[in-house]
Formats: C-alpha cells, sequence, structure tokens
C-alpha cells in the first residue's frame, strides 16, 4: 500500500510517500521544509506563523514528492498525518489538508500520533530493528522511554517530570547566547569544549526509577557562565567548556536510564528517536555502552530523527494495514497520551 505522510505539528513541514508490504519500495520520496528562518527572530516558534508558513508549503511539497518520486496522485492508497501532539494550529493545517486529499481521491485517511512515527522511524531504516526492543524518544517536547512490545502496544516506562532533553539543550544554548535553534549549535559547541573543567549533576540517577528531569541543567549552566562572565574570563573557551559539561551531563543521564530500562525489559535491542537522537555524542556513547551488554542499537539518519513526514506515512501504513481508518470527521489533538 502506498502511503501519502504529513507532518505539520510545529515548525517543520513534512511531506512523504512510503509505500509498505511485502513487494513494497519503502520510502519513495520525502521533502521537509523547516520554519527555523523565520521563528529565528522570536528566539522560539510564533506558533500562528507557524500555522500561515504551513499553509504556504504544504501544497508545493506534496507536489514535489510526486514528481520526485514519479508517483501519480490517483495511485496514493492512503493519506496519513500527525494529529497531536502538537501546536493546534499547525496540526489544523495538515489534518485539514491530509483529510481533504482523501476525501477527494476516495481514499482512507488515518491520524498519526506524533511520537508514534518518531518510535517507528527506526524501521525506514536497514537493517530495521525487530520487535520487541526499548524505545528511548528525545525531542523538544518529550523525553519518554517506552516498552514497545508490537506496533500498537507500548508502555511509558519512564518520562521527564520537566523540561524534554531538547528543550533542555534550547534553553542552555539560549543562556550561552547560541541563536535558535540552539540545541544543535551547542552540540556543535560541545566539542570545542574541555570535558574536564566542569562537572554538572546526572540529575535522578542516585535513586530508582526511570524519570527524567533536566530543567536543574540549565541553572547549573546560568550559573556558571554568570561566574565566568563576572570574572571576565576567556569568554569563547568557557562557553564550549559549559556545553561540553551540559552535552556530557544530559547524555551520561540517559545511558544510565537506558541501560536500567533495558535491564527491566529484559530485551536485546533499543532504538533512538526524536531530534536529540541525531546528537553525535549520544550516538557514540550509547552504541559503545549497548555492545558491551550485547544489546543491539538503532536509530534512523539524522534528517529522519528531527520531525519529518517519512516517519508519519510509515506510522499510518502501519495503522492502516492493520485495518484502521478514521469516519469523515477531523481534529487535531494538541496533548494527547502515546
Ligand atoms: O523531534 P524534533 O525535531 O521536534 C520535536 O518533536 O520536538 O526535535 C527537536 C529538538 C530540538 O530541541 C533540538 O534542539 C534538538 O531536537 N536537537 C538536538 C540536536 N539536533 C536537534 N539536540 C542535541 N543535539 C543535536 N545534534
Ligand atoms: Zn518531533
Amino acid at each position: 500500500m502506498l502511503v501519502l505522510g504529513i507532518e505539520t505539528s510545529c515548525d517543520e513541514t513534512g511531506v512523504a510517500l512510503f509505500e509498505g508490504g511485502p513487494t513494497g519500495r519503502g520510502l519513495l520520496a520525502h521533502a521537509v521544509y523547516s520554519q527555523t528562518a523565520i521563528h529565528a527572530e522570536y528566539g522560539g516558534v510564533v506558533p500562528e506563523l507557524a500555522s500561515r508558513d504551513h499553509i504556504r508549503k504544504l501544497l508545493p511539497l506534496i507536489q514535489e514528492v510526486l514528481d520526485q518520486s514519479g508517483v501519480e496522485a490517483a495511485s496514493v492508497e492512503g493519506v496519513a498525518y500527525t494529529a497531536g501532539p502538537g501546536l493546534v494550529g499547525a496540526l489544523l493545517v495538515g489534518a485539514a489538508l491530509g483529510r481533504s486529499l482523501a476525501w477527494a481521491w476516495g481514499v482512507p485517511a488515518i491520524a498519526v500520533h506524533h511520537m508514534e512515527g518518531h518510535l517507528l522511524a527506526p524501521l525506514l531504516e536497514d537493517p530495521a530493528p525487530a520487535f520487541p526492543f526499548v524505545a528511548l524518544l528525545v525531542s523538544g517536547g518529550h523525553t519518554q522511554l517506552v516498552d514497545v512490545q508490537e506496533i500498537g502496544r507500548y508502555r511509558i516506562l519512564g518520562e521527564s517530570v520537566d523540561d524534554a532533553a531538547g528543550e533542555a539543550f534550547d534553553k542552555t544554548a539560549k543562556i550561552l547566547g547560541l541563536p535558535y535553534p540552539g540545541g544543535p549549535a551547542l552540540a556543535r559547541l560541545a566539542e570545542q569544549g574541555d570535558p574536564q573543567r566542569y562537572r554538572f549533576p546526572r540529575p535522578m540517577t542516585d535513586r530508582p526509577g526511570l524519570d527524567f528531569s533536566f530543567s536543574g541543567l540549565k541553572t547549573f549552566a546560568l550559573n556558571s557562565w554568570q561566574t565566568v562572565r563576572a570574572e571576565r574570563e576567556d569568554l569563547e573557551q568557557a562557553r564550549a567548556d559549559i556545553a561540553r559539561a551540559f552535552e556530557e551531563a544530559v547524555v551520561e543521564t540517559l545511558l544510565i536510564k537506558c541501560r536500567r530500562a533495558v535491564e527491566a525489559a529484559g530485551v536485546e535491542r533499543l532504538i533512538m528517536a526524536g531530534g536529540v537522537s541525531a546528537n553525535r555524542r549520544l550516538r557514540s556513547r550509547m552504541d559503545q555502552e549497548m555492545a558491551a551488554r550485547g544489546v543491539s542499537v538503532f536509530y534512523p539518519r539524522a534528517e529522519l530523527c528531527t520531525d519529518n513526514g517519512a516517519m508519519i506515512a510509515l506510522a499510518g501504513h502501519e495503522r492502516l494495514a492493520a485495518g484502521q481508518q478514521e469516519a469523515l470527521r477531523f481534529g487535531a489533538r494538541p496533548r494527547w497520551a502515546l
């Protein structure tokens, strides 16, 4: 079955064509338009501007993936769109267009949970992980450990009680004066940092459990940054050192919790997905750590870690193939538990 996927939950417009099933050709085309330039001057996503830009970009992107893949619109057999969680106005753009196209083409439509999209994104790669596995979902809005038995059978093992990992990256980047969106910029800066200079805590690792708390790390970053500025030290180096300490703390905290989660679930596979899983240091440390325990680690290529239409097309395909579809109505679910 050939499925069109549409993602508009935040500040990326993503569209893709995915063909599943035993004879399916997999991901035929995908295109992402990032709105970061629009939001950069405000230092964060402006919901109203996000919705307006999705409206401008969505149809041209759909045309682009059809052209790229050489697929005729008439051969699309289902439309999957992100229905939540996310910004309500932005979600409604994708939901309205996705539902309308499905109706016009006479094919089923399916509302996809954004985090299920992230969670299944590693299945777009070869080799794809087999079930069951533990998923570490680390995005701008969520940090969750999920026990995944099969598609649709998810159990949350732990999650952040405050900031998501990506949110902590972005806020710390802002403290250090890096331009929005700060996460990737902070990661680049950290490469120049001295890991010995500062040691930030590994929050909530000194007690049992699989929940996270990342909001305190930005306070550590702020205090360290204010001290070096008051003392007029080499600011550039200090900034890199703080970035390094912050990244190290997040990565190690995630490692510790993943180790526990894999043990608790008794699985041999771990997947990572969501924007923060594009982090190079996290990937290499997780690979090492898990290899030593005989656990295989899977993650999508970097462009499929951040928001994209391919993961929505895949998740929608799986749901449609299992016989799910919805009545002729649509809505957005800004808050929606996995
Ligand atoms: O999954 P995603 O694109 O959107 C959400 O669903 O939230 O994740 C975006 C988040 C942002 O917070 C961004 O700063 C972070 O992922 N991110 C990174 C890196 N690339 C993206 N954080 C750390 N290191 C990176 N290389
Ligand atoms: Zn996301």
